[in-house]
């Protein structure tokens, strides 16, 4: 619900339960931010923008105008005329010159929620959703700003962006430009963010805030494996049951910066939006920038509810297409098992064996097209190389069809090999500042997207191969980071809007992929996990989420991951051991059962493997079955995270009606003398019986207890026998 109270000059945006408010003072009419957190009754509390404290009061005292714009908690701050925290827009005038201010115009308010143009967003219809259109301008440089507000009914999520026009009568360079700010008085916060790297990508992060900027962000041209589009400040004592969170994600894959910074008189500006670095947008007379959108959620209850907010919003109002509500197919995909050595006979005998244990997709990864042998070359050759795939790929699709199973395939569409065949038709194709060496990684260039000729041409390679054959799922690799950020293609004062002109025609060609194939199902990754974000989710159900397939390593990746994004988002294999990132041995069955919590498929050769191996894969893909839609649409709890308490880690999915529950324990390492723990479960009715069964312990009869005992006094899982072992265990209504 959204509603403005004219004579308070106060608008007021609800969420089932949280309160949003802003105010329009002054005859300037500065346009404030008062409050968010816990639904309120009443639009009041203007007191709380401060505009009576002296020696700030703005139109009393105009001989201390700068203190106030230091210290007035702007709804969306500008710079350079006296607020020294850091603004949420930049811009350079034709003259050179960068000061800006923001006064309120006009607003609307609507049912529904409009989309962004070209950007990736959440969505909603008029019954789900209201919106707030506030438009704001600065005369002085001829800019006008739409500012966003979406409110959700049926979750407890504020979704905002702002869009910038040039209304004067030159143009202007936009320079930075965030999505959503809240001011606000800093409550002893602790900052929480997802830090990582190659194959540790989202581990949580959790330190107190202290005075000053401290940040979070990527100038790498991609969300990255080494920081994350997200940030919340949570109260210092908040834990995942209990406590005030205010946390933000960013709907977008490219460059970007979170921020928190608190300031001289105690309150904090937390902002998310493109990394200003490199940065720079020119905006003509009459030309427009969109900002991609922020997503807020606001809770009193602990982590467990901040994240069943977010995946409750991602699944039902990001993700889309054919797979949103989907169990997805079982897949076994020959990266780790073959690498670039296979043909059609070995991917066949692959499917043959995997088809016989009930496995349901294969899917063909990198090495299949131009000379592709190792990662050194034919990146931008779209060609299948039938010397490998002998037969052709209709054939080899055709075949795997005939096994009763679907076929995938990989593309890394964006990037260009030197030792191409495309490169060296069209040198001036990838990105490159002229006389200066490229920075090769992986032995690869990244195209230069801006140029719509070559995305057509990109496109048109990758559905080709689609339309070839009965391929029903890809999967979007993107190998390195950006460099050498030059355009042949863009003048010297545009060169700045590459890294999001990249970004858009990532998304344009996603956008169109997924309309010409709407029944594909498509599957983002990053060299793992590095574009794990919402803007790709918006175009693929799910995410590769880490090149480490280890399950022990996988726990602390898919708790970061899960903090925000749903189980069925969470691209996670079996894979074969020694693993082949950390060379650690585990059970088979421990590893069926941490990628059970996600989109749950294999990454090995299934004619190689130890046959007790092998022999457990039925009964895997029968569990997956009986839980994935659980796993998928169930509410998330963390129970105890072996990050933390560097022994054990236990998750829970609970579905809506509450009826049925699936608790996942994984011991890492054996103690000696200890013989239970004891876990306390959540989110069961206390009204209900359960009962209560060890799925993959049958040294533990079936029990039957009641929920609230359950969620109070606990329930004792045996202590396993071994390290690195895991638990299953199923609770359903009695
Ligand atoms: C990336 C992906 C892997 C695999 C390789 C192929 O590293 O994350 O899963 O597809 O590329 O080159």
């Amino acid at each position: 619900m959204i509603t403005y109270n004219e004579r308070e000059r106060i608008f007021k945006l609800d969420t089932p339960d949280t309160t949003y408010m802003i105010g329009i003072v002054d005859e300037e009419n500065f346009i404030g931010h008062i409050y968010y957190g816990k639904r309120l009754k009443e639009a009041e509390a203007s007191y709380l923008m401060r505009t009576q404290e002296p020696p700030f009061v703005p139109s009393t005292n105009n001989r201390e105008r700068c203190s106030f714009y230091d210290c007035f908690p702007f709804e969306y701050p500008t710079s350079g005329v006296g607020d020294y925290r850091e603004g949420c827009i930049g811009i350079r005038t034709a003259a050179g010159h960068v000061g800006s201010m923001l006064s309120y115009v006009s607003h609307e308010i609507l049912e529904g929620k409009p989309e962004l143009e070209g950007l990736p967003a959440t969505f909603g219809s008029e019954q789900d959703c209201m919106t707030l259109k506030l438009i704001c301008e600065d005369r002085h440089v001829g800019m006008q700003v739409e500012l966003l507000y979406t409110v959700f009914h049926d979750t407890d999520v504020i979704t905002r962006s702002a869009k910038v026009t040039n209304t004067g009568r030159e143009y202007f360079y936009l320079t930075k430009i965030c999505s959503a700010c809240i001011d606000m008085d800093n409550r002893d916060f602790d900052m929480i963010s997802l830090h990582g790297s190659w194959a540790r990508e989202r581990h949580i992060q959790r330190k107190a805030l202290g005075y000053g900027i401290q940040s979070v962000s990527s100038c790498r041209g991609e969300s990255s494996h080494q920081d994350h589009p997200f940030l919340a400040l949570a109260d210092k004592h908040a834990t995942q049951e209990n406590g005030e969170i205010y946390a933000m994600n960013f709907v977008y894959s490219g460059n970007f910066r979170a921020q928190a910074e608190v300031t001289q008189f105690d309150s904090v500006r937390m902002t998310m939006g493109i990394h200003p670095e490199n940065f720079c947008w020119k905006l003509e007379c009459g030309e427009s920038f969109q900002a991609p959108e922020a997503v807020m959620v606001y809770t009193d209850k602990g982590f467990d509810a901040m994240t069943q907010t977010f995946h409750r919003l991602y699944r039902k109002h990001l993700i889309r297409g054919e797979y949103k509500d989907k169990k997805r197919p079982i897949l076994i995909n020959n990266w780790e098992a073959t690498y670039f050595d296979f043909n059609t006979d070995k991917l066949l005998s692959i499917a043959r064996e995997a088809s016989k244990l009930g496995i349901e997709m294969l899917v063909m990864d990198d090495g299949w097209f131009g000379n592709r042998s190792s990662d050194n070359c034919a990146l931008g050759d779209w060609k299948v190389n039938e010397n490998k795939i002998n037969g052709g790929l209709k054939y080899l699709v055709d075949e795997v069809n005939k096994l009763g199973m679907k076929f995938g395939i990989w593309f890394e569409p964006e990037m260009i090999s030197p030792d191409s065949d495309l490169y060296r038709a069209h040198p001036d194709w990838a990105f490159a500042i002229p006389g200066r060496p490229g920075t090769e990684s992986r032995q690869q260039f990244v195209l230069d997207l801006s140029r719509q000729e070559i995305v057509d041409y990109i496109y048109e390679q990758v559905a080709s191969v689609l339309r070839s054959a009965n391929i029903e799922y890809v999967k979007w690799d993107m190998n390195r980071q950006l460099t050498d950020i030059g355009s042949c293609g863009l003048p010297a004062d545009r060169q700045g809007e590459l890294y999001h002109r990249y970004v858009l025609a990532v998304y344009q060609m996603q956008d169109r992929l997924t309309r010409e194939f709407p029944h594909l199902l498509l599957e983002n990754c990053s060299g793992g996990g590095a574009r794990f974000d919402p803007g790709m989710l918006y175009y693929s159900p799910q995410i590769w989420c880490s090149d480490d397939t280890d399950a022990i390593e996988r726990l602390e990746i898919q708790e970061g991951t899960a903090l925000i994004y749903p189980l069925s988002t969470i691209g996670a294999h079996v894979s074969d051991c020694p693993n082949h990132t950390v060379g650690r041995v585990t059970p088979f069955e421990t590893r069926g059962i941490v990628a059970l919590a996600g989109t749950f498929g294999y990454e090995l050769d299934v004619t190689k493997i130890p046959v007790e191996d092998r022999e457990m894969i039925p009964a895997q893909v029968a569990m997956y079955h009986k839980y994935n839609d659980l796993i998928r649409e169930g509410d998330y709890y963390r129970i105890a995270s072996y990050a933390q308490n560097r022994k054990y880690d236990c998750w829970q999915v609970v579905s809506g009606d509450k009826k049925q529950a699936l608790v996942t324990f994984v011991q890492v390492m054996n103690r000696a003398n200890f013989k239970s723990r004891r876990i306390l479960l959540k989110g069961l009715d206390g009204e209900k019986r359960y009962r209560v069964e060890f799925v993959n312990d049958d040294s533990v009869e079936d029990q039957i207890y009641s929920g609230d005992t359950l969620m109070k006094a606990g329930l004792l899982v045996p202590n396993p026998w071994g390290d690195f072992k895991a638990r299953l265990i199923s609770l359903t209504e009695a």
